[in-house]
């Protein structure tokens, strides 16, 4: 999605905004561009990478101490050099870059066009700067004023950065339902739309809520609501630095995200178990909810989060015997679900920033049902709006396939599952052994990237290939749902996931000699069943790549990876580590681009 970047103060705001676009690269972009100001305001623009942007500019020359930039990733117009932002007034004194939707822009470049104003660009977002430079003019030239009026007059979703001739030496900016964060330092004050973009400036960082308006200048930053009334400014001291969002030695950001997973599990689970080995979870303790008049739990979410969402609804379901629903954030809308105030709703999203999950918390919060987040984002908006937080300390996740935020998920929802049922009363199966193996996963996952050679060996095999078939039961399925959705995000091979069961049912038809088949059998009560959905896919040619535990029979199979040894709920753990692992040496076989794969963005904040 979209990214932006701001600056003013005492150095030269370029060399900011192009470190800081190139962190925001992850989210995903198709072209970017700059505007800087002084005296006058000189902009420019470039379909594609920021370096084709960077070709345009003579950096030596280019001493202006404000300036905003931004990353396009389209949704309304093609991308081109006329629809990337920022975008200028007709007498190019006010410029403007945009993250979100403009709903009634239709509407508001009819009038403004009624008005003699002349768009360039097939964009919503246009209409911003024309309205804002119309407010100008009516509201005496007073900026803040300006804003107060436009802000009000926009529908949908925005997070903005406006700089103008008229007073070179601020950033305005105005956040509505899209992530912005301000940063501040000795050498002036920093806006973007992700924190990994100030890291390398400053680690003090203010989450902008919606419905505010900021004023960046070199020696402050000050904020108002979209009445104008000021409003105190604080900051919170962001706990990673920039080198945890840097590469660190490793060919790619998932390589090196894959490797950290023993410490983000590490991470997730400090400071959540007593001297007696109780869990801590005071977020599910200080809920204020009648647990004994729980009907329902609703784990919702999208994308890689929804598959956690899976996993964490199948274990609480059998554990605590009461109806848990996973349902995807994009559906659970428009369903009319039966949410209420006898209703939990455990939200899980890695950005705390995906507009659709976000849609969902406020339907759930209307209907008074009790809401938990689950975020790897320290002040993001889910935080905000969720009854209480919980947080996976993942630390930042740059590349786009999700890896170290998903398993964190599932060491969450594990914990968040014990809690749950405890507040129910109902005894979780083996709950002792969990928490001991949950403190031994990260020694597990270490066990597990040793078995790496054997994975890029079997890789191998997918490289060639259209399709290939994920297959599980039980717990295994979201995991088989994980496996497939990583291999065709970033190697675009088609892969599909199905209940082993269900194979026989319809997908089976499409087995032939040399069709990879993933089965995963971690779950010892329904593994023979999976082995007999194996042997159906090896009758007829398939290569299977098995997926099982430490003592499980599997001479039946030539290809075996053995998960080192842990309990059975946890497995799904492990084994995702081992797909994500097979997706990344498939597409690193392909020459993919492992990080920035097409189409995608790490952060959906459009619905
Ligand atoms: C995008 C990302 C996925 C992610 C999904 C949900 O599609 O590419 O990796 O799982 O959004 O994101 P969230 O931040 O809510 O977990």
């Amino acid at each position: 999605m979209c990214g932006i970047t701001g600056y003013t103060g005492s150095g030269s705001a370029l060399p900011f905004l192009l470190q800081g676009m190139k962190c925001l690269e992850y989210r995903g972009y198709d072209s970017a561009g700059i505007t800087l100001v002084d005296a006058s305001m000189t902009t420019w623009k470039a379909k594609g990478r920021i370096t084709e942007l960077e070709k345009m500019l003579d950096a030596e020359h280019c001493p202006e101490h404000t300036g905003i930039g931004h990353t396009r990733w389209a949704t309304h117009g093609v991308p081109s050099q006329l629809n990337a932002h920022p975008h200028n007034n007709m007498d190019d004194t006010i410029s403007i870059i945009h993250n979100g939707i403009i709903e009634n822009y239709v509407e508001l470049k009819r009038e403004l066009t009624g008005k003699g104003y002349v768009f360039s660009s097939q964009t919503d977002s246009e209409v911003v700067v024309h309205l804002i430079d119309d407010c100008f003019r009516e509201n005496g030239h007073d900026m803040l004023k300006a804003l107060e009026t436009a802000v009000k007059r926009l529908q949908g979703s925005f997070a903005l950065c406006i700089v103008t001739t008229y007073e070179k030496d601020k950033v305005y900016c105005a956040k509505k339902e899209s992530p912005l964060v301000l940063g501040h330092s000795a050498e002036g004050s920093f806006c973007a739309s992700d924190p990994t973009a100030l890291l390398a400036y400053t680690r003090e960082i203010l989450a902008m809520e919606d419905g505010q308006i900021a004023v960046l200048t070199r020696d402050r930053i000050e904020l108002y609501d979209f009445e104008g009334n000021p409003l105190p400014v604080s900051f919170v001291h962001y706990p990673y630095d920039a080198e945890s969002a840097q590469q660190g030695g490793y060919d790619s950001f998932m390589r090196k995200e894959i490797h950290e997973q023993p410490d983000a599990i590490r991470g997730t689970l400090r400071g959540r178990f007593d001297a007696e080995d109780h869990l801590i979870m005071d977020e599910i303790e200080s809920l204020n909810l009648d647990w004994d008049h729980l009907h329902r739990v609703y784990f919702i979410a999208c994308g890689t989060a929804y598959h956690a969402s899976i996993y964490g609804r199948t274990l609480l379901q059998r554990a605590a015997h009461i109806s848990c629903i996973a349902e995807p954030a994009s559906e659970f809308r428009y369903e009319d679900p039966i949410v209420d105030e006898h209703t939990l709703c455990i939200f899980v999203s890695q950005s705390g920033e995906t507009a659709d999950t976000l849609a969902a918390v406020r339907l759930a919060r209307e209907r008074h049902a009790a809401t938990i987040a689950l975020t790897n984002v320290l002040g993001s908006s889910i935080s905000r709006m969720c009854d209480a937080t919980i947080y996976t300390c993942a630390g930042p996740e740059i590349a786009v396939a999700s890896t170290k935020a998903y398993t964190t998920q599932l060491v969450m929802l594990v914990c968040i599952d014990l809690k749950i049922a405890e507040k129910l009363h109902a005894v979780f199966p083996e709950e002792e052994k969990i928490i001991r193996s949950l403190k031994e996963l990260p020694q597990i996952v270490e066990k597990t990237l040793d078995l790496e050679a054997q994975i890029e060996e079997y890789a191998g095999l997918l490289v060639d290939q259209h399709d290939a078939y994920f297959i599980g039961r039980q717990l295994d399925y979201p995991t088989a749902l994980e496996g497939a959705l990583k291999l065709k995000e970033i190697s675009y091979v088609h892969a599909d996931a199905y209940y082993a069961g269900e194979l026989k049912h319809g997908p089976i038809a499409l087995i032939e000699p040399d069709t990879v088949v993933v089965a995963i059998a971690t779950q010892k009560d329904v593994a023979s069943k999976t082995f007999s959905n194996m042997q159906e896919t090896l009758a007829r040619g398939a290569n299977v790549i098995f997926l099982t535990d430490a003592d499980t029979d599997a001479r039946d199979f030539r290809r075996v990876v053995r998960i080192p040894a842990c309990m059975e709920a946890l497995a799904p753990i492990p084994a995702a580590v081992l797909l994500q692992e097979l997706a990344y040496f498939t597409a690193k076989g392909k020459g993919c681009d492992i990080d920035k794969p097409r189409n995608l963005a790490k952060s959906v904040t459009v619905e």
